[in-house]
């Protein structure tokens, strides 16, 4: 090779290896990851595709990717009723670690159930370089009751017959309903620690995965939505990490004075103290808010 080859080689060779550095290195928007409710799905442009656009209008460049499990928007929202939530958060999990829009990390949004679908994820998914996790009326300690299903959505009667039936029998959890796996018998809380094959696990109930607790004290910032006029999620104050006080249905006791926090088991209290644990509310039923609202209290304070 004559020199000015070699020259001209070299240039190439350092603008291939330089180029992408400057790129990286230039402050790109932090990606967005959406994982929606039961009976929803990745692209529904009348839930998620709004809030995909709004974020997108919002942020400029943004790359927002909306969860979608299994191969079509049709199996999307089967297996939001039917797919076994460890199995869905092992898929989401290698579907992220291979995607090389969010290595440098991301921000996370769930939707009702996907909620604490992302938490189980943030807790589980070690590679993951999540910094914000908000949660949009999850329901952190479960559900005791699947009072209202979406109109039209025959499965979800089936899956509210099965769970009045037994969400603990293994016929409901081993496992094909996704709602007995957070379903939380305040009843039979030695049943639930027992049998529950997601819930009770992400929160520490049969033992303490320190992993899981390092993993989610990570985060910057973890944002809890709760709805004020709630007529889905029963007791509503699950969406807060609240819970009725074992062996009775009435009465709630608060994150605050559970022993998740008080044993500190999740980190909470760390993420609380250190003013990384956000309790917001507003009127309205489950998941009813205005663009104004999330642009105001969801994208400028925590996507941005
Ligand atoms: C704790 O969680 C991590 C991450 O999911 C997992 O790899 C590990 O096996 C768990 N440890 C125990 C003792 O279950
Ligand atoms: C929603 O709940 C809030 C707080 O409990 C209450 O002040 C408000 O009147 C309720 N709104 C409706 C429409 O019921
Ligand atoms: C929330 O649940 C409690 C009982 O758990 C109930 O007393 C209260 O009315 C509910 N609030 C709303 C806004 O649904």
């Amino acid at each position: 090779m004559r020199p000015s080859g070699l020259i001209i080689s070299v240039v190439l060779l350092l603008a291939l290896v330089v180029t992408p550095r400057l790129i990286s290195s230039q402050e790109a928007p932090v990606p967005v990851v959406l994982w929606h409710g039961m009976g929803d799905s990745c692209c529904n442009p009348l839930s998620m595709g709004v809030i995909k656009s709004l974020i997108e209008e919002n942020i400029p460049g943004v790359y927002v990717l909306s969860v979608r499990i299994g191969d079509s928007v049709v199996e999307d929202v089967e297996n939001s009723f039917l797919m076994n939530l460890n199995k869905q958060i092992d898929m989401v999990c290698k579907q992220f670690s291979n995607d090389p829009n969010l290595e440098m990390g991301f921000n996370a949004v769930g939707f009702s159930q996907g909620g604490q679908f992302l938490r189980g994820l943030v807790q589980r998914c070690s590679g993951l370089k999540v910094q914000n996790l908000i949660s949009i009326g999850g329901q952190h300690q479960g559900v005791f009751g699947l009072p209202k299903c979406p109109v039209g959505l025959h499965i979800c009667e089936y899956v509210r017959e099965l769970l009045t039936k037994g969400a603990y029998e293994e016929y409901v959890c081993a496992c094909v309903i996704v709602q007995a796996e957070y379903w939380h018998d305040p009843l039979q809380e030695d049943v639930y620690r027992r049998k529950s094959v997601f819930l009770a696990d992400i929160n520490q109930e049969r033992s303490v995965n320190t992993t899981y607790r390092e993993n989610l004290i990570k985060l910057k910032n973890f944002v809890l939505v709760k709805f004020n006029n709630e007529t889905v999620v029963v007791p509503n104050e699950s969406e807060w990490f609240g819970y009725y006080r074992e062996g009775q249905e009435k009465e709630v006791i608060d994150l605050k004075d559970s022993d998740i926090y008080i044993k500190d088991k999740l980190g909470l209290k760390v993420l609380d103290e250190s003013k990384r644990l956000h309790f917001l509310s507003l009127d309205g039923d489950h998941i009813m808010f205005t663009r104004k609202w999330f642009v105001e209290n969801i994208i400028n304070p925590y996507l941005k």
